[in-house]
């Protein structure tokens, strides 16, 4: 069986044909996976404009999805199923991936299967590794969300923790556009940070001991925040410029950006881990996975490596491609969903804030 995945939640339009293989251990394999990125529009404003990522979509979506079908070798006769993102994201972005998913899936006669954009940045992990043993604790980390998700059985999700304010991606990118670094901002920093000193500024760790009022059904304790992180950034950087001289937005000395980025890093990946491997302690976990487009991040992938290795555990990550948006985590998050009897009429809408169950 053939899915046709697209993925249109946030700047990038996506889409992905994966296939399902004999192997229950290495369930999917890609044979296409097409990401047109928009970060070259949003760089000029800063960060996401909404209304420009709808509208990009609409002018590339078929392109995308001809050629995502053209590198499979397939027409519009050669998928069984379209898998396509509800939710969440921004919801004029959705609202063109699952109207070209809809229109796409009755013309060709096949079943329509809606996916939460966060079960497909887990699927990742399977995706690029095979199925992982359960129970599992997840860390999905990007730019909208940071979550700990427990797996119990595949395909379930069970949430654990999350950000009460800023996600680490966001808390990234708010960084580097406070240091004029430019958009999006955790690959610069993770950049810059490599040639920093990690305990030059001693940033604050923040540490949840209550619950929270929003979530009473989580003990609270497994949550993170990162909005005083980036104030506390945002003190020191203003302190410095005002020592030296420079403006309000003045340029600090290439080797103090260092030691900022660097020492940011250092809390963050911290701060993450901490949280995922006391919660894969709690559950008794079998394995632990990061998955979002923060996964890509250097020392997180490197220290989460070294401290499972001390405790024995495996550890599932997403390769560089896999890790960032993209369709094929969606067809492969689609296709375990159609096995499991999920599909949608054609009354499917899209829902910015749809929530993983
Ligand atoms: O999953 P994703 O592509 O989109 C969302 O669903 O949000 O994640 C994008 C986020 C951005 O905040 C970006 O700055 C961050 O992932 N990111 C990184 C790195 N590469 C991308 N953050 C830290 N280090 C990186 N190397
Ligand atoms: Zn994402």
């Amino acid at each position: 069986m053939k899915i046709l995945g697209i993925e249109t939640s946030c700047d990038e339009t996506a889409a992905a044909v994966v296939e399902e293989t004999a192997d229950p251990a290495r369930p999917w394999q890609i044979r296409s996976n097409i990401v047109a990125s928009q970060i070259d529009i949003h760089r000029e404003w800063g960060g996401v404009v909404p209304e420009l990522s709808a509208r990009q979509h609409v002018r590339d979506i078929c392109g995308v999805v001809e050629r995502a079908l053209q590198d499979a070798g397939i027409t519009h006769a050669g998928y069984d199923a379209v898998a396509v993102t509800q939710g969440p994201g921004l919801v004029g972005s959705l609202l063109v991936g699952v109207s070209f998913a809809k229109s796409l899936a009755w013309s060709a006669g096949v079943p329509l299967v809606p996916v939460h954009h966060l079960a497909g940045h887990i699927e990742s992990l399977v995706l690029q590794n095979g199925e992982m043993p359960l129970p599992a604790v997840v860390l999905v980390v990007s730019g909208g969300h940071t979550s700990l998700y427990r797996v119990d059985a595949p395909g379930t999700y069970e949430l654990m923790g999350r950000t009460r304010d800023d996600a680490a991606g966001e808390a990234y990118d708010k960084v580097a556009k406070l240091l004029g670094l430019g958009y999006p901002g955790g690959p610069i920093v993770d950049r810059l940070a490599s040639g920093g000193d990690d305990g030059a500024i001693p940033f604050p760790k923040t540490r949840l001991t209550h619950a929270d009022r929003n979530a009473p059904h989580l003990p609270g304790t497994r949550d993170f925040s990162f909005s005083g992180l980036k104030t506390s950034v945002l003190r020191h950087v203003t302190r410095r410029r005002e020592a030296l001289g420079v403006g309000s937005n003045g340029a600090l000395p290439q080797r103090e950006v260092a030691d900022i980025c660097a020492s940011f890093q250092r809390v963050v990946v911290e701060t993450l881990l901490d949280r995922l491997f006391e919660a894969a302690r709690a559950c008794g976990a079998n394995s632990v996975g990061i998955a979002g487009g923060v996964s890509a991040n250097s020392r997180l992938r490197a220290e989460v490596e070294s401290r499972a290795a001390g405790r024995d555990l495996p550890v599932f990550i997403p390769s560089l491609a896999l890790s960032t948006d993209n369709a094929a985590m969606i067809a492969a998050a689609g296709l375990r969903r159609f096995r499991a009897g999920h599909t949608a009429d054609w009354r499917l809408n899209a829902d910015a804030s749809l929530a993983l169950t």
